[in-house]
């Protein structure tokens, strides 16, 4: 067996599917690129039928990417499958991803069949893709609850039928790693032919095991891993690249598999998904996360300046993450940050950079400090594409005894309005004001505040999700001032609404 380990990025597809976190083409080229620097081995770049902009997604980054097979999911449905195979027509190297669930759940209560039909069902959805393509992988959904001797019939025929990879998912993230590792070695020692094809890990985290379980099908003779970065995805998420990655590098003695991921560009990857998706990365997430180098307490301070291993496992180099003596403040010039943007993996023209200087100087005063967050973030900003809707003026009266109101003027496609409302809270008056300029019934259903580094100065984060004629759309905004960053979030989502978007 090889002790390679193939990675399949998913960011693009099951971790695009998180609410809120959609990204346009332009964007996912990007990130595309990014993946390919890291040296992922497959990118799921879409599911293509399932949306116009899926399908050209998939167009695009098949033309853009050079090295990494490009892979677009289908369900066990011709039209899918041809639909995706039209998709990866210009990919270099191209797979289709066709499969159908296998559980007792799955077979009766979603797909309203039994076993016989779902086999045939997957036989000829790999039969009819080998005809489109050479590379076909077959997901049995659900495997992570699927019977074991069902499972490995399905496996042995979608085999027999031209599947070069088979995907064992743990959709629903229910496995313990012991279980799932033993659901990959009964397919290694039932199936006829397993050995001739790759067997792929693609483990959930609704319980907090999706890296656990992942590195328990690599021990038990799975050779790729589906991921995703920062371990972004429906519901909890999936297996994080990062995690499977460092784990393989760091017990490199105990488990002998290696992959081609070029580490140095984990960090940069990270926060380059995380700012374009505003998906925030938890402060204490393995490798990635704010925290996962910093030692606070006055002991373990003591130990890593003694010897760094004593309380480091991981070289934080390794990952990218290069902490830099140069301290970026109101007094830094272009050169500083522009070295900084560069340690951070971002490449902007002179133009983007301009228009992040300016933001950074108008930060710095606000904020003692600039931190690579913020960076991303003031990043992100200047490469969004211009919104219709914008905020030009915005004034709050608030206090303990006061009556909160606020004053906004929007400009709107050229055109400014203004208005002033009351209301309980300065968050709610703004919203109410800008309620009155746009007038339309939008239902705001969630709204999340958090701060990003530290510190009173800090830049707040607001994420906001409303309703509108029954369909739903995600804001975002980031300011020092709570209120402005609540208000930009919701022009954000405003400028999504179809009606005022025409
Ligand atoms: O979780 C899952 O089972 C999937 C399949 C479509 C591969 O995402
Ligand atoms: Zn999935």
């Amino acid at each position: 067996m090889s002790d390679r380990l193939f990675i399949f990025d998913t960011t693009l597809r099951d971790g695009e599917q998180v609410p809120g976190c959609q990204l346009n083409t332009i964007e996912k080229i990007e990130v595309a690129k990014a993946l390919e620097d890291l040296g992922v081995d497959i990118i799921e770049a879409g599911f293509p039928i399932s949306s116009p902009g899926d399908f050209e997604s998939v167009v695009e980054i098949s033309k853009a990417v050079t090295w990494p097979v490009i892979c677009g999911l289908t369900r066990a449905v011709r039209k899918d499958i041809d639909v995706a195979a039209d998709a990866l027509r210009y990919a270099r190297k191209k797979r289709i991803h066709t499969g159908i669930g296998t559980s007792f759940y799955h077979i009766h209560y979603k797909l309203n069949s039994n076993p016989d039909e779902i086999l045939e069902r997957a036989v000829e959805a790999v039969k009819y893709s080998k005809k489109l393509v050479e590379d076909v992988e077959f997901y049995a959904e659900d495997a992570g609850r699927s019977d074991n001797e069902y499972l490995a019939r399905v496996i042995e025929a979608v085999i027999k039928a031209g599947a070069t990879v088979v995907n064992i998912p743990d959709t629903t993230g229910y496995c313990l790693p012991e279980e799932f590792g033993a659901k990959i070695k009964y397919l290694v020692e039932n199936v006829k032919g397993i050995d001739k094809v790759v067997i792929s890990t693609h483990c959930h985290n609704d319980l907090g095991m999706a890296t656990a379980n992942t590195i328990a099908g690599i021990m038990n003779g799975a050779r790729q891993a589906e991921v995703t970065i920062n371990g972004i995805g429906e519901r909890a998420g999936n297996t994080s690249l990062e995690e499977v990655v460092m784990i393989l590098k760091s017990r490199h003695k105990v488990l002998g598999v290696d992959t081609n991921i070029r580490t140095q560009n984990i960090y940069h990857t990270s926060r380059l998904v995380s700012t374009l998706m505003n998906m925030p990365v938890q402060p204490n997430k393995a490798v990635v996360g704010r925290n996962a180098f910093a030692h606070s307490s006055g002991i373990h301070q003591d130990g890593v300046l003694k010897h760094r291993e004593n309380y480091e496992i991981m070289d934080p180099r390794d990952v990218g993450v290069n902490e830099s003596s140069i301290l970026l403040t109101a007094r830094s010039g272009r050169a500083a940050l522009s070295h900084r943007l560069e340690l951070l993996g971002f490449k902007l023209d002179k133009e983007k950079l301009n228009k992040v200087y300016e933001e950074f100087l108008k930060l710095a005063d606000k904020k003692k400090e600039i931190r690579d967050d913020d960076i991303a973030l003031l990043v992100g900003d200047a490469t969004r594409q211009e919104k219709r809707i914008k905020l030009d003026f915005l004034q709050v009266v608030a206090g303990k005894t006061l009556v909160p109101t606020a004053t906004i003027r929007l400009d709107i496609a050229g055109e400014k309005f203004n208005a002033t409302s009351s209301g309980n809270g300065p968050v709610d008056a703004a919203i109410n004001a800008v309620k009155q300029i746009i007038h339309r019934q939008v239902i705001l259903d969630e709204f999340l505040i958090q701060a990003i580094t530290r510190g009173s100065d800090d830049v707040g984060k607001v994420h906001i999700q409303v309703e509108y004629e029954h369909n739903i759309y995600h804001g975002f905004g980031a300011h020092t001032d709570i209120i402005t960053a609540s208000v930009e979030a919701f022009l954000d989502a405003l400028n999504k609404l179809p009606m005022i978007e025409d």
